[in-house]
């Protein structure tokens, strides 16, 4: 097997699967991990937190904009996972509520958000080794990655395992509610000037709405295998 490291893009639509696939990926191979959503997750955070969500939902983008170098987001290995920490802080947990999600779409589409979390994010892959996911990877972060993927799952699908997730960590949450920022996400992902979401050209294309999650280790490991055993 060739020693050498690659970059691996996994995107795909929210709530795909792709992160717990892309995770456990990372832990088989010995590569690092890196969750790009919960970047823009921490961000939005960071701008509900200091008032920069307007009544009406909309973001002040000048404030953010001028905030953003300002806003740290690194990520701590602890255990079997990691967790996001902005500013110093561990906001794990408090960047997968239902109020984040449904602010975070708007401010992904900032695009000086997007360029200075491009940025930290190619530095993330410098030294290659890493299993990144989101939306954008395979087409803008690293457009020369080695293995792309891009997961889909049909939204009804998607949405009971947010709900699912969400129930158990006691959220109180309708699977309705659920489907609808599911559905509003993918919306605005797809239709957002800077990068949208969009298969790159070269990546392989997995719809995971029938499969097991062991299933799609397995599958993501044979793929990654077929292109560094070359
Ligand atoms: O994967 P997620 O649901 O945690 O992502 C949260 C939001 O961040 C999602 O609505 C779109 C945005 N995002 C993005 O625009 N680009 C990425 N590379 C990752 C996430």
């Amino acid at each position: 097997m060739s020693s050498e490291k690659i970059i691996i893009a996994i995107d795909g639509y929210s709530s795909s699967g792709k992160s717990t696939m892309a995770r456990r990926l990372a832990k088989t191979i010995g590569y690092r991990y890196i969750d790009s959503g919960a970047m823009y997750r921490a961000v939005t955070l960071y701008a509900m937190r200091n008032g920069m969500i307007n009544s009406d939902g909309s973001v002040a983008t000048d404030m953010l904009t001028a905030a953003l170098p300002a806003i740290h987001i690194d990520f701590k290995v602890q255990g079997d996972g990691q967790q996001t920490m902005l500013n110093g802080e561990i906001v794990e947990s408090e960047i997968r509520t239902l109020e984040v999600s449904n602010h975070v779409s708007p401010v992904a589409t900032i695009p000086a958000v997007r360029h200075a979390l491009v940025r930290m994010q190619r530095d993330m892959g410098e030294s290659k080794g890493i299993v990144m996911d989101g939306r954008d990877i395979g087409t803008i972060v690293f457009p020369a990655a080695e293995m792309k993927v891009f997961c889909n799952a049909t939204p009804e699908r998607r949405a009971e395992r947010r709900y699912k997730e969400l129930r158990e960590k006691g959220a109180d949450v309708t699977y309705e509610e659920v489907l609808a920022n599911v559905t509003e996400r993918d919306h605005i992902d797809m239709t957002r000037k800077e990068s949208p979401l969009r298969c790159a050209d070269d990546a392989v294309m997995l719809d995971n709405s029938a499969m097991t999650i062991d299933e799609q280790n397995e599958w993501l490991l044979r793929l990654f295998h077929s292109i560094v055993d070359k």
